[in-house]
């Protein structure tokens, strides 16, 4: 299959409704936009509730000719307990988003999660490609899935990007849930001795340059879903261990199972996307995650 793909210098600038804009994706997905000069309006959850589709309507005289919707129910253990607010954040109001950009003849880019992936693989491991078959396991994939399907089955010009583990200096900031390079920082100042897991493989991956893959993806007509994360692949404890490496911290980092962590929700054992085909649509594959970590923690204010 051939994508036409139209690289920034040359694309023309859209006018996008971004949803979610304060989020740690939303903050460097407004930067990154107006920088290669989209016209962005920028929603945070105070101009728009996704879970009222009175309130999506509020795009409609904005006349965007693509809405990208950033914000997610996020708290993957609190969903668990109340799987409905998941839902309705992360799947139906995607759904009445979708129905509504089909009805306006916009486009739709909607982001989705390695969570999908849940059941342990078979012996065998290699990165999920697009076409692999979602195994969910807690409350929150259920619900990114089926804000998935909704998407794609109810917008015929959308986008659906799976991510992993997300890091944006907005969390510095207090959006979203925090991200965990900021948590091991602070309990690696805290505590000279941390127990991570070392049984959960797959690719966190900076919003910086999450941000930049999906305006290159947006000029493009490759609709459809895209698996989008840094090169490479680690546990949450090798991770942890490149994290207090690069900050200069002296941690040591006790390897547990995610048994012994004991979260309520069920996480994959491996999630390592295979992100080739967003390669091939947008030229190139995200940066290393070593390089993605290193920049992160040399943009971070001291
Ligand atoms: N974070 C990760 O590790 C991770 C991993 C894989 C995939 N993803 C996906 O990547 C996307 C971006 O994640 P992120 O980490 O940037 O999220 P984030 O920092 O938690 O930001 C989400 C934004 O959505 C807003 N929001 C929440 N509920 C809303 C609602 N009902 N209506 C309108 N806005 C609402 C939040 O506003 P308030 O905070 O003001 O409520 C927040 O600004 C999401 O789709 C997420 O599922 C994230």
């Amino acid at each position: 299959m051939k994508w036409r793909v139209v690289l920034d210098e040359e694309s023309s600038p859209m006018r996008v409704a971004l949803i979610g804009s304060s989020g740690q994706l939303g903050c460097d997905l407004l930067a990154r936009l107006q920088q290669v000069g989209h016209e962005v309006i920028a929603l945070k959850h105070a101009d728009i509730e996704l879970t009222d589709e009175s309130s999506l309507r509020v795009l409609e005289p904005l006349c965007p000719e693509l809405v990208i919707n950033a914000a997610a129910y996020n708290l993957v253990d609190k969903a668990e307990d109340e799987p409905a607010a998941a839902l309705a954040v992360n799947a139906l109001g995607p759904r009445s988003l979708a129905r509504l950009c089909e009805f306006w003849s916009c486009r739709l880019l909607h982001v989705s999660t390695d969570y999908v992936f849940g059941v342990p693989p078979p012996a065998i491991v290699k990165p999920y490609s697009e076409t692999a078959v979602p195994s969910p396991t807690s409350a929150y994939s259920v619900s990114k899935l089926a804000g998935e399907h909704f998407v794609l089955a109810e917008c015929s010009r959308s986008f659906v990007v799976r991510t992993c583990g997300l890091y944006g200096l907005a969390a510095l900031r207090g959006a979203g849930k925090g991200n965990f390079v900021e948590t091991m920082l602070r309990l690696g100042r805290e505590r000279k001795q941390l127990r991570v897991v070392d049984d959960q493989r797959c690719t966190p991956t900076s919003t910086v340059d999450l941000a930049d893959a999906l305006v290159k993806l947006i000029a493009t007509d490759a609709f459809g879903l895209h698996h989008a994360t840094n090169s490479g692949s680690m546990t949450w404890c090798e991770f942890a261990r490149a994290i207090f490496r690069l900050a200069k911290l002296d941690v040591e980092v006790i390897p547990i199972t995610t048994v012994e962590f004991g979260a309520k929700a069920k996480r994959p054992a491996y999630s390592v996307l295979d992100c080739s085909k967003l390669a091939s649509v947008i030229g190139e594959p995200l940066p290393d995650w070593h390089d993605a970590l290193a920049r992160y923690l040399a943009s971070r204010p001291a």
